[in-house]
């Protein structure tokens, strides 16, 4: 066997962080009212058709298995203006949702005020993947607001897109 640096997670992670993401907060609401959320740097658009989207939760994630027993969520893509709202739902335990304000999708999921674009799914197909699940989602209904950019993940830290001027 060859040595690589692939097993090693510090570079794995070094690596991978050249690679900029858009942060979003995957919301649902429990049947009790309780509602759970996490954030996900590993969103993606999948098929137009059907409309499908997928994401990687950690299986040490907490949220993730109370958003798979509700079978429904919604992907909040979050603004530049919202680094807050990422921490939030980034940290384990207490109340995701304190001092943010949300309207509910149509099958009753937080859709976050201020995010960039929301994507209501039912749950599709769940995969083990390593030590993450490769979850895929049934879009339902999506939308987007006007004139917000994107909260933008790179290199371990925050930033917002910047167009390149046209030549
Ligand atoms: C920018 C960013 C991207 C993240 N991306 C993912 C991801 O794709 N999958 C994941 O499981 N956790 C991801 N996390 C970590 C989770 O949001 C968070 O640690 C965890 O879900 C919170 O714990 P809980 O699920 O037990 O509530 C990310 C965190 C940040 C700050």
């Amino acid at each position: 066997m060859i040595a690589t640096k692939a097993s090693d997670p510090c570079w794995f992670r070094n690596v991978l962080g050249q690679y900029p993401t858009g942060v979003c907060a995957v919301t649902a609401t429990e049947p009790d009212g309780g509602r759970a959320g996490f954030v996900v740097g590993s969103f993606t658009s999948v098929s137009l058709d059907p409309p499908l989207i997928a994401f990687f939760p950690d299986k040490s994630s907490t949220s993730w298995p109370r958003i798979q027993q509700v079978g429904r969520f919604c992907v909040n893509v979050l603004s530049a203006e919202q680094e807050f709202v990422c921490r939030q739902f980034a940290a384990k335990g207490g109340d995701k949702f304190a001092g943010i304000t949300f309207r509910e999708s149509g099958s009753g999921s937080p859709i976050i005020d201020g995010a960039v674009a929301w994507i209501d799914c039912e749950l599709g197909d769940v995969h083990e993947a390593g030590d993450h699940y490769a979850v895929f989602g049934k879009v339902l209904d999506l939308g987007m607001a006007d004139g917000e950019t994107p909260l933008v993940f790179l290199q371990g830290g925050y930033g917002r897109f910047s167009a390149l001027p046209t030549v």
